[in-house]
């Protein structure tokens, strides 16, 4: 199977390189090589590599700069999902693409199932549901997994955030009014390989009926303080830190351009029934993103 992988540098992208690498032959590529808000580039790289699966792990993700650069974070996240579905259909390829917690305004105050209402409360969360809608309408054969507060080792996050903080801080605040389901990169790149295999396994007809949006990320749900102090006890050189006071503050206290929903944890029965996949806890998964032995 050829299989397109477009964000490859990216957070989820860089995983999914290689827990896709037992399927197919992978095409990995990135901006700039490949420049969704650019038809052409993007018409360019499905021709060339012929794909009959294009993962879309590409995004504009920078939440606060979008609710400025509306033009840009509509041409990647709401137009482009449109066009590579276009280009998979026409292929006769699978598509997916991924998507956002933050459709939702996050009032529900209970895990948000894929049926509930989207009204994102930013421009980022906008864009990625015109994305979701975009891509809805072509059609096709095609999967969109929302997923919750990303995190790898390797790029700038709040986890890498957060351990920096605590090498160079005393004192540091975290909202501990916006809960979410944190979710390691690894481990939603292991889950989408594992429904990619039950995507052949079960043939054309089975995708066609299964086609739509699931919630897949870490089970459970945490504020982001508490989020930030699970970190910290995990460390790997708790010896490093110098940090003496982590408190819990409200999100008002913090001046952001994008507002952000209160509560945006997913529930991902749905993905688990049709895959019969399951995600670890998001715990868990913490634990073993900031063991020894995850590289
Ligand atoms: N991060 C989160 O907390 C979070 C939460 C929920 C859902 N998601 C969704 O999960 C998916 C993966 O997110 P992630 O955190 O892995 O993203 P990420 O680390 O920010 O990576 C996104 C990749 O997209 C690339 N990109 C940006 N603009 C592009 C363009 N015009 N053309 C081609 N590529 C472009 C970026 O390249 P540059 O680095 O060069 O810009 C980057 O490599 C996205 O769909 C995102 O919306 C993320």
């Amino acid at each position: 199977m050829n299989i397109l992988v477009i964000g490859s540098t990216g957070q989820l992208g860089w995983e999914l390189q290689r827990s896709l690498v037992p399927l197919g032959n992978i095409t990995a590529v990135d901006y700039p090589d490949l420049d969704l808000t650019q038809a052409d580039s993007i018409s360019h790289w499905v021709r060339d590599s012929r794909p009959e699966l294009i993962v879309n792990a590409a995004a504009y993700t920078a939440v606060d700069r979008a609710e400025k650069e509306t033009d840009l974070v509509e041409a990647v996240n709401a137009t482009a999902p449109g066009q590579l579905a276009e280009e998979a259909r026409a292929l006769g390829a699978v598509l997916i693409h991924y998507s956002t917690d933050y459709v939702f305004d996050g009032r529900k105050g209970s895990p948000y199932r894929e049926d509930d209402q989207p009204s994102p409360i930013n421009a980022y969360g906008r864009s990625k549901l015109a994305g979701e809608r975009a891509v809805q309408q072509v059609g096709g054969e095609y999967y969109i997994f929302r997923t919750s507060w990303l995190y790898s080792t390797r790029k700038e996050c709040f986890l890498t955030k957060v351990l920096r903080w605590a090498r160079t801080r005393e004192r540091v605040r975290i909202a501990g009014d916006q809960v979410g389901s944190p979710t390691w990169a690894r481990t939603l790149a292991e889950a989408t390989a594992g429904a990619v295999k039950l995507m052949r396994e079960r043939g054309k007809s089975w995708r066609e009926n299964t086609s739509g949006i699931y919630h897949t990320a870490g089970i459970g749900a945490a504020s982001r303080y508490e989020w930030a102090r699970k970190i910290l006890a995990l460390d790997p050189h708790p010896e490093e830190q110098i940090l003496t006071e982590l408190e819990e503050a409200r999100s008002v206290a913090f001046i952001t351009a994008a507002d952000r929903p209160e509560y945006s944890a997913l529930d991902c029965t749905r993905f688990q029934e049709t895959f019969g996949l399951f995600h670890t806890s998001w715990e868990d998964a913490l634990k073993q993103a900031l063991s020894w032995n995850n590289t």
